[in-house]
């Protein structure tokens, strides 16, 4: 950088910096340096890199100022000897910072999508997100489709600009396209081609507080360590991206209600439950209730309480795991649901499956005058209407709570809640469910909830009998 202005960064965050990967995850534990490297980043290219166009952003201006533009650690400080030279002018009602040689920092917030209109028409060189958890997928896509550089760049940025650094902590809206982005996709640091219609390198690298000498003789760590319980604890420390920091339903959901599968004896009750979804993914679930009867498993016998529910297998209707709906007809969805269930026949279940719960919307004539229930139920998928009464969400979610804590209850009195370790996405949904942080009863809307919401259907249609009885 210039003689005058010299900063430290420790390995992690020099290699983030300097990362050529198109798209960069730096990611994990609180105070693991996140936002530093992103200000010191945005600093390197925008004094390196004439005419640079650089947004960082942030979901609100408060949370800008915060980080940004207070502290020791703000862009005045770490630019004052720049600012002094004349070489750069920061416009604080604007938010921007110039530099001399053309390039400019944009201090920049984007909360929903309406936000998005703002930057229609700009040309972004390097675009950074500090705490990108916070932020939909689609809003991350759209910025992402601003990256443009329509001057010369320097031949040592050739192969690095225009690129994306996300900093993030493993928590909030974002949690899962971020996990299924990068975490998942390049776990180990290394840089890593996805391709598709187009072809991007990403690259995760895990940040951790032991990371950041200058917290790590501070009292910081013992201050985490009193957050909560030990899962949380780890995510705080060490980045562990398996624990969100906000789930909703935190340690009600552990590895003791997930179960291996086992074949539902033929006296339980079996349902299938839906939610519809088009463009976004569609979720079946299928669901039985306990009457007390053993089951056997591998010629193991498997104990369970009458009452308890297992959720014993899943179709999510997305296309790969993207997150995007399959943009099925209803007829498509019943015969696959169907022809599903007949492949399980046998080795999950015997005897009759019944109609469970689906979102009460299905019932609407559709343009053609039919709905598509009964379009469903043409082709034998039946349903019978979820519970959408004012309030039953939020119920809902309680009971759900209620009965994951139940289940590792061995003396429990009323049912529990068990999902089959094969019902992988709603697992993973269950996980990353974040709360809303307007409604802190309720689970973020804008998050992957459909599955979610099939099993609250599931859960709140049987509510009466899963009071407690006599075992
Ligand atoms: N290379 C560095 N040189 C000097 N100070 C640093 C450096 N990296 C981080 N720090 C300091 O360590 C502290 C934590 O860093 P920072 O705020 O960047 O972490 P973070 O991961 O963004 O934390 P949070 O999860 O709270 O957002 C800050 O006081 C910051 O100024
Ligand atoms: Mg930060």
């Amino acid at each position: 950088m210039s003689n005058d202005l010299t900063f430290n960064l420790f390995p992690k965050q020099k290699k983030a910096m300097l990362s050529k990967a198109d798209c960069l995850l730096y990611g994990g534990a609180a105070g693991g340096g996140k936002s530093f490297v992103a200000s010191i980043t945005s600093i390197y290219f925008a004094y390196n890199q004439p005419n640079l166009q650089v947004y960082i952003f942030r979901k609100t201006c408060p949370a800008i100022d915060a980080t940004f533009l207070s502290g020791s650690a703000s862009f005045q400080i770490l630019l004052e000897p720049l600012i002094k030279s004349g070489h750069v002018k920061i416009n604080y009602s604007k938010r921007q910072i110039a530099f001399s040689n053309g390039s400019m920092i944009h201090l920049s917030h984007c909360a929903t999508k309406k936000d998005l209109d703002k930057y229609q028409g700009s040309a972004i060189g390097l675009l950074i997100i500090d705490e990108a958890g916070q932020f939909e997928e689609s809003i991350y896509t759209y910025l992402k489709s601003r990256l443009r550089i329509a001057h010369e760049i320097r031949p040592e940025f050739k192969d690095v600009l225009p690129k994306v650094l996300l900093t993030s902590n493993p928590d909030g809206v974002g949690l899962s396209w971020l996990k299924r982005t990068f975490v998942n996709f390049c776990p180990d640091d290394k840089i890593k081609k996805y391709k598709s219609e187009f072809t991007e390198s990403r690259q995760f690298i895990r940040s951790k507080l032991s990371d950041n000498p200058h917290l790590r003789d501070t009292d910081y760590a013992e201050q985490l360590k009193g957050m909560g319980s030990p899962e949380l604890v780890a995510a705080y420390l060490n980045g562990d991206w398996n624990v969100s920091l906000n789930s909703f339903f935190g340690n009600s959901f552990t590895n003791d209600n997930i179960r291996d599968p086992f074949q539902i004896p033929i006296g339980w009750k079996k349902y299938r439950m839906f939610d519809w979804g088009y463009s976004s993914p569609f979720s079946v679930l299928w669901m039985a209730e306990s009457d007390g009867t053993l089951a056997s498993h591998k010629g193991k016998q498997i104990n369970s309480r009458r009452g308890d529910i297992f959720i014993w297998a899943e179709y999510y209707g997305d296309d790969n795991g993207t997150e995007k709906g399959l943009k099925l007809t209803a007829e498509q969805i019943a015969n696959k649901t169907m022809a599903f269930e007949e492949l399980m026949r046998g080795s999950l279940y015997a005897g009759a499956i019944q109609a469970g719960a689906a979102d009460t919307s299905i019932w609407n004539a559709e343009s053609n005058g039919v709905s598509i229930e009964a379009t469903m139920r043409k082709h034998k998928c039946t349903f019978v209407q979820a519970n959408k009464a004012p309030g039953s969400r939020v119920l809902g979610w309680q009971k759900i709570i209620e009965m994951f804590t139940m289940a590792k209850n061995p003396m429990r009195e009323s049912g529990g809640l068990f999902i089959f370790n094969n019902c992988h996405r709603l697992i993973g949904h269950i996980r990353e469910a974040p709360r809303d942080d307007k409604k802190l009863e309720d689970i973020d809307t804008n998050s992957h909830d459909h599955d979610l919401d099939c099993l609250r259907y599931g859960v709140m249609m049987k509510k009466k009998s899963f009071k407690a009885r006599q075992f």
